[in-house]
């Protein structure tokens, strides 16, 4: 009998707002994207060998199912994190085949890699029939990127991918993991994303240590509110109060988290009003503090914002995701959508040399899996 091929695929993600408030146990407002990662996969009959293909770069791998551990950096690390992550959770696997790609674009600040992680768990979930639910598959592939890709990362890349829906935002309350649908119609404006089409090499390295600014900022606060378990719990008052006893750049780091954590919910409400000035104000406001405050910007993202600036049909632009290249967000009239591209695109070449590359945004659902 010829064996069932899965065919799983997982989307990229956007985030409206809440940038690096996730892993400090905070609010994040992504949506899952159209761009997606496909991943196919077949049982090869073998106990424990697994050959891995990458469509879009044509290299391939394989390794053992009882034998193996991350290498230097690549889409292997990915795909042995997601292996690893199943097997810790009892997942009985047996020797596979897949080939992968997408188009959700590499370093582009749309979680490329949640993509893949999710379109493989998922994917495997139902060739094994492992009866994992979505968040085992969310967590999994979290950890995944913990300790095969060395990226302590949040849950919102990996929870967008999964549970997205068509059409709307979530309001995710990376604490509890309770969650919430908004609907996103918004009537004369649109969304875009302009890719930089650069990713700076500290991406990861700043990553992992604003992370541990933040846990440095919580325990120097713990000494006069023993009660905080994160910043989550911190107010802005509580913040200044104890101000000269955090070094300046500890001090910046927990105000964007406090702030932008205000702004998630700020800017849920002004999506829910349709007070789409608003939500373009809180955005402008999220990437300056992503900025200044928490430094996880670059030249190209912030020349791309700057040209936004006193244009009357751009309610708002920021940076997006992580940080350090990738995209930015713009909230802008629909009708001035191509112009503005244009515009962009020119002023960008010219002043680095790089293409853009701008995505019209369309909200759609999460992972999904068919067999043929
Ligand atoms: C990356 C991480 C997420 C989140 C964002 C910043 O995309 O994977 O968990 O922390 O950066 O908001």
């Amino acid at each position: 009998m010829l064996e069932k091929t899965i065919i799983a695929q997982s989307p990229g993600r956007i985030n409206l707002i809440g940038e690096h408030t996730d892993y400090n146990d905070g609010f994040v407002l992504p949506a899952a994207v159209a761009q997606k990662a496909t991943f196919k996969l077949v049982k090869n009959g073998s106990e424990k060998i697994v050959n891995i293909q990458s469509e879009n770069q044509g290299n391939r791998y394989s390794f053992a199912l009882d034998n193996f551990k991350p290498i230097g950096n690549g889409w292997e690390n990915y795909v042995m994190g997601v292996v690893h992550e199943l097997q810790k959770i009892g997942a009985k696997l047996a020797g596979f085949d897949g080939v992968f790609g997408g188009d959700v674009p590499i370093g582009g600040g749309m979680s490329s890699s949640a993509a893949l992680e999710c379109s493989l768990a998922y994917g495997l979930n139902e060739l094994f029939n492992l009866g994992l639910g979505k968040w085992e598959i969310i967590k999994a592939c979290q950890m995944a990127e913990h300790n095969f890709v060395g990226i302590r990362c949040g849950i919102m890349d990996q929870f967008a991918s999964v549970m997205g829906q068509k059409d709307h935002a979530m309001l995710l309350d990376c604490r509890s993991l309770e969650f919430k649908y908004i609907p996103c119609d918004f009537e004369s404006y649109q969304l875009i994303l302009l890719n930089t089409n650069v990713s700076h090499s500290l991406a990861s390295s700043e990553y992992n240590t604003r992370r541990r600014e933040c846990e440095i900022g919580v325990k120097i606060l713990k000494e006069k509110f023993p009660t905080i378990k994160n910043l989550r719990d911190v107010s802005i008052q509580m913040l200044n109060e104890i101000s000269a006893q955090l070094p300046d750049e500890i001090f910046r780091r927990c105000k964007h988290v406090i702030l932008e954590n205000q702004r998630v919910i700020a800017g849920t409400e002004s999506l829910i009003q349709k007070d789409f000035s608003r939500l373009g104000q809180l955005i402008y406001q999220s990437h300056f503090s992503l900025q200044n405050d928490y430094e996880v910007s670059c030249e190209e993202l912030d020349f791309l914002v700057d040209l936004t600036i006193g244009k009357d049909y751009i309610l708002g632009s920021r940076m997006m995701g992580g940080g350090f290249g990738g995209c930015t967000l713009v909230l802008l009239e629909d009708q001035k959508v191509d112009q503005f591209i244009n515009f962009a695109a020119e002023k960008y070449k010219n002043k680095f040399r790089i293409n853009l590359t701008p995505y019209k945004v369309s909200i759609e659902n999460g992972a999904s899996v068919t067999s043929l």
